[in-house]
């Protein structure tokens, strides 16, 4: 098919490139000219695995361009990948969304024939089926479900894993509101084996923002009872080994730790609270993943100063800066908190990170920057903020180490070792 995707950050790139690969034509439009030239080179502006070959290797069926509308008229189906950023008060920013759905329908107006508008940004519940449904009917003069279809069909992609969660997902989730737009979606997906779960717009948008708020609150759960085994010299990981079995249950995302940041989890999770309050009502569950979420990265401070008590002109090493390993991404990193309480002690950070440190310096220019992770050790104590594999490789012995990420080697070698909930 021949498919137009708005938005080349990451869900649009993944996306337009994964179905180039499948055999559809894709134009991804944006309005940043150095993207579309980077992409039309076959580089990528994000760090994603496998993303930059994809887009050299179907480089003949994936084109960038800034024109929209040559891209609406030779295409069946445009998603809508633009970024859903957040207010100051944690709600969802709609901007980009209005504004392309009203640039669609402006399109729409003068383009015969059927055209399917597919959501695929995050968007709280009943955005698709409101906003965008009134912005594209009123600046095409069309209506949907007849004129055209619209459909809200989210992902679950995670950054470093992205690729492959997109072609092999565990399900397939298409919002819809009537049979054409159903049928064509199918189509499109055809050969994709997972479940295929039609259901209203409004519930697809739902089950985005249930699934993240559910993996969020698994990691802070798991955090909360490891803050209990702490207590009672328990080991978390023991625990969290003994309730995967259970298949209700399963072990993924029972890795305790510092906590859960990046684009999505903290984003999502403020989104969704704003908009439970927009609604006068409440989630106490959520609102308690978020709180347990606030308080974890900070419990290694104290944990460090029962051997380092002071910290004032102190050198602490920082071992990860990236959210999670395999990014560069530093968004709501727990690292964040962390580098900020150290400099409000007094203390000097020397930190390394294999992908993030040019993303950390912007937030932090002072700090020092380590070329080899193990210049991090030379120091008077060592966090770890982030579970990359080289770490594992380390010479941890005579070291006082802060755990936030559970690196086993660490826990065998260091002289003093501390996990911070196990
Ligand atoms: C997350 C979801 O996993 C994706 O399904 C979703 O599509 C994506 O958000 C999104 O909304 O776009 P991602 O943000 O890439 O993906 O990161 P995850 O791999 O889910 O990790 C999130 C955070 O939780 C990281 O900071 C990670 O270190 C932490 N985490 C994860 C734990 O602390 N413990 C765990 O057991 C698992």
């Amino acid at each position: 098919m021949k498919l137009t995707v708005i938005g080349t950050g990451y869900v649009g790139l993944v996306t337009g490139a994964c179905f180039a690969k499948l055999g559809h034509t894709v134009t991804c439009v944006d309005v940043d000219t150095t993207k579309v030239e980077l992409i039309n080179n076959g580089q990528t502006p994000i760090y994603e695995p496998g993303l930059e070959d994809l887009l050299q290797t179907y480089a003949h069926n994936l084109h960038a361009t800034t024109d929209a509308t040559t891209a609406i008229y030779q295409s069946d189906i445009t998603f809508i990948c633009v970024g859903t950023p957040s207010h100051k008060d944690g709600s969802i920013d709609l901007t980009y969304i209005q504004n392309s759905a009203a640039q669609i329908g402006k399109i729409l107006r003068n383009l015969p024939g059927w055209h399917l508008i597919v959501i695929k940004s995050t968007v709280v519940p009943g955005t698709t089926d409101t906003t965008v449904r009134h912005l594209l009917e009123t600046n095409s003069n069309k209506h949907a479900n007849t004129d055209f279809g619209l459909a809200m069909n989210p992902e679950f992609l995670r950054e470093g894993n992205a690729i492959h969660d997109f072609l092999t997902p565990d399900r397939i989730v298409i919002g819809v509101s009537d049979q054409k737009t159903a049928d064509t979606l199918r189509h499109l997906y055809t050969g994709f084996t997972c479940p295929i779960i039609e259901t209203s717009l409004s519930a697809a948008e739902m089950i985005k923002y249930a699934s993240n708020a559910f993996l969020a609150t698994k990691v802070s759960y798991i955090n909360e009872i490891g803050n209990l085994c702490k207590t009672l010299n328990i080991d978390t990981y023991q625990v969290a080994e003994g309730m995967g079995y259970d298949h209700r249950i399963g072990r993924a995302f029972l890795d305790a730790g510092i906590g859960w940041g990046g684009s999505c989890f903290p984003k999502d999770i403020d989104a969704l609270l704003a908009w439970v309050k927009d609604h006068h009502t409440t989630a106490p569950i959520i609102t308690a993943t978020r709180t347990v979420n606030q308080n974890q990265p900070l419990r290694l401070i104290p944990l460090l100063q029962k051997h380092v008590p002071k910290l004032k002109g102190k050198t602490i090493g920082l071992l990860g800066l990236a959210f999670k390993p395999q990014t560069d991404d530093i968004r709501e990193s727990r690292a964040i908190p962390i580098a900020t309480e150290l400099l409000k002690h007094g203390a000097f950070i020397k930190a390394y990170d294999p992908q993030a440190m040019n993303n950390f310096k912007t937030l932090f220019p002072t700090i020092e920057y380590c070329t080899h992770p193990q210049e991090v050790l030379n120091s008077d104590a060592v966090l770890i903020t982030t579970k990359w594999e080289e770490f594992s490789s380390l010479d941890f012995t005579g070291k006082i180490v802060i755990d936030g990420r559970r690196l086993d080697e660490a826990k065998k070698t260091a002289r003093i070792y501390e996990g911070v909930c196990w």
